[in-house]
């Protein structure tokens, strides 16, 4: 008892004196629009202090996440508070009727997601994924350590988004279908005769979003050129909103 308790409290001081014990995911709008950024935790997770809030143009917020968090992020666009008082945002809504998701994920996608693993077996993981769609660019950069890659999807949708996938609203494009949401065939969706990583290929559709992003999550079974790994106890991440910064991919 003694000892385990010893073993408690060592623990627990080196946790404090290395200060290891949260991250902080900085999350910044460069867009020149409102967005109202939102996270889910994945299966397991802890709440993170706010799922859902709004960010200015030009604004930044530090959200303190547990060392061990996963989940994702990702930002809803072209939102307001209807007469009744209920919130919804006409993309990446998460139909919770307010700003706050309160756990939920999103309803309404198309969606970028940055998704997050941390600290699996001494790593973190994490991606920028299209495969639930595009609405925003996004740029993950994790601060501390150097050798940690970046990524991200910045793209020019009215360039890189097929008309058959675009999503329309009073006559301007506000975000970018995946394949497998517009089309629901199992060779886009890998699913049926097509889920098996042999079976399902990127198609001409991913492939669209891949040559401009090819570090981005484009389908089902992407994960090879697009899953990053990072040592879990140095990272904070940066995740940026309609970055500025062209993806250096050399590195
Ligand atoms: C997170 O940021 C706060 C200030 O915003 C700082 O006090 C704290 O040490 C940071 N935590 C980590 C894990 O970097
Ligand atoms: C406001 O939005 C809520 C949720 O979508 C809906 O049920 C309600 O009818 C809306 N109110 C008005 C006045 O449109
Ligand atoms: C698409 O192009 C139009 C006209 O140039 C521009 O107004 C609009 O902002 C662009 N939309 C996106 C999503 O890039
Ligand atoms: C579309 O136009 C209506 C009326 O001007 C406005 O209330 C709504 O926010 C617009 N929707 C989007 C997605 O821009
Ligand atoms: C799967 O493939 C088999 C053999 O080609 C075919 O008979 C079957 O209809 C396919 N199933 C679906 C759901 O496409
Ligand atoms: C951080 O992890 C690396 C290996 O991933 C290890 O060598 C180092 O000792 C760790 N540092 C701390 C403070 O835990």
């Amino acid at each position: 008892m003694a000892n385990e308790l010893l073993v408690i409290f060592l623990v627990v001081s080196y946790l404090f004196v290395s200060g290891i014990t949260s991250r902080n995911f900085t999350i910044e709008n460069k867009c020149d629009y409102t967005v109202w950024p939102a996270a889910s935790n994945g299966p397991g997770g802890i709440s993170l202090s706010t799922t859902g809030f709004m960010l200015r143009k030009g604004e930044a917020r530090v959200i303190n996440a547990p060392f061990s968090w996963t989940g994702r992020f990702w930002g809803r666009t072209f939102c307001s508070t209807n007469s009744t008082g209920s919130f919804s945002c006409a993309t990446g809504d998460c139909g919770t009727g307010k700003a706050d998701c309160g756990g939920a994920g999103v309803s309404l996608l198309p969606a970028t997601l940055a998704e997050f693993s941390l600290d699996i077996s001494g790593k973190d993981y994490y991606d920028v994924s299209v495969v639930d769609g595009y609405n925003l660019p996004i740029l993950v950069v994790p601060q501390g350590d150097k050798t940690c890659s970046s990524t991200g999807c910045v793209v020019d949708m009215n360039v890189t988004c097929p008309f058959e996938l675009r999503v329309t609203a009073n006559t301007s494009m506000i975000a970018c279908m995946n394949a497998c949401q517009k089309l629901k065939l199992p060779e886009y969706c890998c699913t049926g005769n097509y889920s098996t990583p042999d079976k399902c290929k990127p198609s001409l559709y991913s492939q669209n979003f891949k040559s401009v992003c090819p570090r981005a999550y484009s389908y089902t079974y992407d994960d090879a050129s697009s899953t990053f790994s990072c040592a879990s106890n140095k990272s904070n991440y940066a995740i940026t909103f309609c970055p500025s910064t062209i993806l250096n991919t050399t590195k």
